[in-house]
């Protein structure tokens, strides 16, 4: 055969393979999420996400301690509230002595240098199961944003050090950086959930938080998972209203929407790897299907080729230890 091109000499032993290699994945680019329940000494797995639990606080504090000795600096937590503690107006979202507020203050005390990125939305709090406020059966948003501008200041004061919008409402990122700044809290970041789809695929997660809403969808507010160029337009708005990440979710249904948002923008970029796309992993592993290991780290470097610098990902911690 006369062929001049051969471009399996670039893949002819890992030594090649691994000077070609045009993307990487390391622990650094990687967010754990955590969830976090009242109680002390108390862990209990999530039916839907086998691996992960929920935490009572102290729990917690050892858990992001190890973690950090593996490497990993960021951890989003979200809490799992008891149904008594829910009302329309998500009021415990302030209360400073509850459960969210007093485990991040704990955090920040004993682990100064974890990274806390906060969620910023109504649902693990409103007795409505929805992120936004709601009236005769819609979505509020103005007013919405009254009450995520507190909340996101309420999470500031404890320590936060990202607040992550995941509600969906019209200029939410510009409410919330201005009363961030109000405050005082210039240095706090802003992850936007910036093109966040009305996705089947966060299932598991409202399992873990018991957090599903009571009626209806969110697909008044979430996007329609059959738009990509909207999601420009939402990634306009974030930039033009202060964001500094934005975020695309779920991860891998998405990948091309994570390329777009790379591909024109200059901010970083993160995909959130969400809890379907766990669960069904593990589901398949579990049968013994696919292989775990080998799978997760494929979907991962998968969204790093696509375009994203961080990912959030509840594969973090197992990530981690299998590559020490
Ligand atoms: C809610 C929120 C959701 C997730 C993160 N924040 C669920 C939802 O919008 O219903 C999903 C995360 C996951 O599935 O892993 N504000």
């Amino acid at each position: 055969m006369d062929l001049f091109h051969r471009p399996r000499r670039n893949r002819k032993n890992e030594a090649i393979r691994s000077l070609v290699r045009e993307n990487s994945l390391s622990v650094s680019n990687l967010i754990f999420p955590l969830f976090l329940i009242d109680g002390k000494n108390k862990k209990t797995e999530v039916t839907s996400m086998p691996g992960i639990y929920r935490l009572s606080t102290d729990l917690m504090l050892k858990e992001i301690e190890q973690c950090m000795k593996l490497g990993i600096t960021t951890f989003d937590i979200f809490p799992n509230l008891e149904e008594r503690y829910k009302d329309h107006v998500a009021s415990e979202a302030m209360n400073e002595n509850g459960l969210y507020l007093s485990a991040i203050r704990e955090i920040k005390k004993h682990l100064p240098e974890a990274v806390i990125m906060t969620d910023v939305a109504m649902d693990p709090y409103s007795s409505d199961g929805h992120d936004g406020f709601v009236k005769n059966g819609q979505i509020i948003n103005d007013d919405t944003l009254e009450i995520l501008g507190k909340m996101a200041v309420a999470q500031a004061q404890a320590g936060a050090d990202i607040v992550g919008p995941s509600d969906m409402m019209d200029g939410r990122v510009g409410f919330i950086r201005e009363a961030l700044d109000e405050y005082g809290f210039t240095d706090v970041s802003i992850m936007s959930y910036t093109a966040k789809y009305a996705s089947a695929f966060y299932g598991p997660f409202r399992d873990a938080l018991e957090s599903a809403p009571k009626f209806g969808d969110k697909k008044t507010y979430q996007m329609d998972p059959a738009n990509s160029r909207e999601a420009l337009t939402e990634a306009d708005l974030d930039v033009t209203e202060g964001a500094d990440f934005l975020m695309v979710k779920p991860a891998l249904s998405y990948l091309d929407v994570i390329k777009s948002l790379r591909d024109n923008f200059n901010l970083p970029i993160a995909a959130y790897n969400v809890s379907g796309e766990y669960a069904m992993v593990k589901a398949a592993a579990a049968k013994g299907w696919l292989d775990n290991d080998r799978v997760r780290d494929e979907i991962l470097l998968s969204i790093r080729r696509a375009g994203a610098d961080v990912i959030l990902t509840y594969f973090a911690k197992e990530f981690a230890l299998s590559h020490k």
